[in-house]
């Protein structure tokens, strides 16, 4: 595919009508929304659904979800929506879910990679749903980064990932969650997470009363999530996790190409001062700056992150599956 010129279109109402345009032309636009940005397409166009999986260089197996504006829109998509469904869209959206539903006719068998079932999401951002309104389709995205990199979650992240890609890039502000959406399917009468993100185990629960389960992803058998078995998120640094600020060999930082993803108030005195450190107050702004924060590493040239592997609690649960995936599973002492 050859390089084509991308334009930047702002958050305003003429823009977004300009993007809608695009989408229902067949072209490829990146959006914001509170989780990460998309690169979307008319979902009922098979052929602009392809170029997506070209654009980011993804394989042709891994469904994409459909975006829509508002949640009385979702029949445009789901072909069936059980009282269970029903309750879960009632209660999360708009807002960081998907749910895996079954697909109506007009979503073309490229979106669902020959699936039967269509991961549906409603955005809570203002700028997706003016966008989404615009187009006027329900809109296949996955999220704009290339295949294997972390999500962008910054229109600076976006447009280094899709410049030449997309015909056209929305900038808006910064992701507020800055995790992908909880991914949820429905099935065999239970509740299962697909992937883990800020609407978390505990508010499941009590919307459903029923404890969710998640699915092992195991040997030959599909995955879940087909997602879930590729690796994911990582930045070209190396990363490497540890449970304490303590853990860290403070002076063998020194002179090395090593930025550190800390968490907390931190140790007075702990760190070397030439150290980059990302410091977050809070879980949920850790999981807001993590990828970009691997953005910033990386342009820094730094070929390791330290990164915090924090409590389950909240949002915990989804940044650490992501570290994981990021890290490989390594530590820099073997949690015990
Ligand atoms: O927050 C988000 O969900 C972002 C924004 C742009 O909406 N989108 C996103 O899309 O993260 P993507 O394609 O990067 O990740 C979607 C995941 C993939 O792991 C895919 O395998 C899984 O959802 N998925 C999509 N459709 C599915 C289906 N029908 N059944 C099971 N898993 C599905
Ligand atoms: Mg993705």
């Amino acid at each position: 595919m050859g390089r084509k010129k991308t334009l930047v279109l702002e958050t305003t109402a003429p823009d977004l009508r300009k993007a809608g345009e695009i989408i229902r032309r067949g072209g490829l636009v990146v959006f914001p929304t509170e989780t990460v940005y998309g690169l979307g397409a008319d979902a009922g166009n098979a052929a602009a659904c392809r170029r997506i999986f070209s654009a980011k260089g993804r394989p042709g197996d891994n469904p994409l979800i459909v975006h829509l504006p508002e949640v009385f829109r979702i029949p445009l998509a789901a072909a069936e929506i059980s009282p269970e469904a029903a309750l879960l869209i009632e209660a999360f959206l708009p807002g960081p879910l998907t749910l895996i539903l079954p697909k109506t006719a007009g979503i073309s068998p490229s979106v669902t990679a020959g699936l039967p079932d269509v991961g549906i999401r409603v955005p809570s951002d203002p700028a997706a749903r003016d966008f989404l309104r615009f187009a006027g389709v329900p809109v296949a995205a996955p999220s704009a980064n290339l295949s294997g990199r972390p999500s962008p979650t910054t229109f600076e992240m976006a447009w280094e990932a899709m410049e030449g890609r997309a015909d056209a890039v929305i900038r808006g502000g910064d992701c507020t969650v800055g995790l992908e959406s909880t991914i949820l399917r429905l099935s065999g009468g239970r509740v299962e997470i697909l992937r883990p993100g800020k609407i978390g185990e505990g508010e499941i629960l009590r919307v459903m009363k029923k404890k969710p389960s998640f699915p092992e992803v195991s040997g030959d058998e599909p995955p879940p999530a087909p997602g879930m078995k590729y690796r994911h998120y990582s930045p070209r640094a190396e990363v490497l996790l540890y449970l304490r600020e303590e853990e860290i060999p403070a002076a063998e930082l020194r002179g090395k190409k090593i930025g550190v993803l800390a968490l907390g108030p931190g140790a007075p005195g702990g760190l070397p001062a030439d150290v980059p450190v990302a410091r977050a107050a809070s879980i949920d702004e850790y999981a807001r700056r993590l990828y970009a924060e691997f953005f910033v590493f990386d342009k820094l040239g730094c070929e390791r992150i330290y990164a915090v592997f924090p409590p389950p609690e909240g949002i915990g649960d989804a940044v650490r599956n992501r570290l994981l995936k990021a890290a490989g599973g390594r530590f820099l002492r073997p949690p015990a």
